[in-house]
């Protein structure tokens, strides 16, 4: 195996929706994206060509931005509708064999019992290769949906993000590694004394625990994180397993970022080996690199006619090279029950 190996992940713009509508390839995209067997080849496709994982990107409204009501983003199918991503991820578990698949789920609209709840349970039907990109939502319009006014501040979201993520672990770690024994003889499932009540109260949530569902595979996901603001970017380094990115200013861009996430880490009391920085990169194909090129403007030019269709319908790859992963494409168990400790995320004072 050699000693630096390049990780891929596929991260999936748009969600659980429609993949393309209305272009010139788009073929029936725009009805059959609810069959789960595209999502399903999707997967294996990816699996094949040794990713590493697949992230489901969410959000939960439908946007109006664009022209004050939600017309162009109903027209054009462009980021909505979007499907909750939690049903989607055991289907593409369940028909592939290796390959991480990574939901999203917002700390800003789940609680934490019920979020530790679903990906404990969405990791035992995995066997062990669920993961969590975990993101903080910025949307006034997805707060409106969950009963608030207006989103929660930008810093704040992420102190409660904080306190969420360390709550969320706790839950996963309410039952010990041997609490199931399976003892017919003593008629004993599981013993009652390594299943723990937490009385978590925080600053934010409170929850008695334990967690009515036992240990999964990996114990806890992995966890990708997204965060680009210096909070988020703290937040990411004491959390993340991988970090996905999107930061401009081409390689000399991606360095500084790298360097700024590791120093982070370095100073929260974390190995910088530890978690991965992938960058995001849209590849253009063409036979030549012309071909390539006049696909890249063509794509340009349409982006340029239809300003409120953004960026959003691209799906992405992220990239890094890296010494070691918790997930390999070609290990049959991307990360066996190793539960890690590591329960809050690290801090600066
Ligand atoms: C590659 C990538 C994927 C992201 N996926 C999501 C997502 O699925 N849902 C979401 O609400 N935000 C998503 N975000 C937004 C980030 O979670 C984050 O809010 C954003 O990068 C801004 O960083 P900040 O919150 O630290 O300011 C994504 C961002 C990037 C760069």
């Amino acid at each position: 195996m050699p000693a630096n190996r390049f990780h891929l992940a596929w991260f999936g713009a748009g969600g659980f929706g429609v993949k393309s509508w209305g272009r010139t390839w788009s073929g029936a995209g725009g009805r059959d994206w609810t069959n789960p067997q595209l999502w399903i080849d999707l997967a294996r496709a990816l699996e094949r060509a040794c990713f590493d994982y697949v992230i489901i990107e969410d959000s939960s409204y439908v946007p109006d931005a664009y022209g004050g009501n939600a017309k162009a983003y109903l027209d054009s199918a462009t980021a909505t509708p979007k499907l909750d991503p939690t049903v989607l991820a055991p289907v593409m578990a369940h028909l592939t064999s290796h390959i991480g698949i990574v939901p999203t789920l917002s700390t800003t609209e789940y609680h934490p019992y019920m979020l530790a709840r679903k990906i404990n349970t969405m990791d035992h039907m995995s066997r062990g290769r669920t993961g969590w990109n975990i993101v903080t939502s910025s949307s006034h319009r997805a707060a409106q949906n969950y009963g608030r006014d207006e989103q929660i501040e930008h810093d704040l979201r992420y102190d409660m993000a904080d306190e969420f993520f360390e709550l969320a672990c706790k839950l996963w770690d309410s039952w010990e590694v041997d609490a199931v024994v399976m003892d017919e003889e003593k008629g004993v499932w599981a013993d009652y004394t390594k299943v723990h009540t937490l009385d978590f109260e925080g600053k934010f949530f409170r929850s008695r625990g334990p967690l009515n569902g036992n240990r999964s595979p990996q114990g806890r996901p992995v966890f990708t994180q997204a965060g680009g603001s210096p909070r988020g970017r703290e937040f990411a380094a004491g959390t993340a397993d991988s970090i996905i990115s999107g930061t401009s200013g081409g390689v000399e861009g991606m360095k500084s970022f790298r360097d700024d996430v590791h120093a982070r880490m370095t100073r929260l009391g974390r190995s910088t080996g530890d978690c991965k920085v992938l960058f995001m990169a849209s590849p253009v194909v063409g036979e030549t690199d012309a071909e390539a090129q006049e696909k890249r403007a063509r794509q340009m030019a349409w982006a340029e006619a239809h300003p409120e269709q953004g960026s959003c319908t691209c799906p992405g790859t992220a990239a890094s090279t890296s010494r070691s992963t918790r997930w390999t494409s070609r290990s049959p168990t991307p990360c066996g029950p190793t539960a890690t400790s590591r329960c809050s995320p690290r801090r600066s004072a």
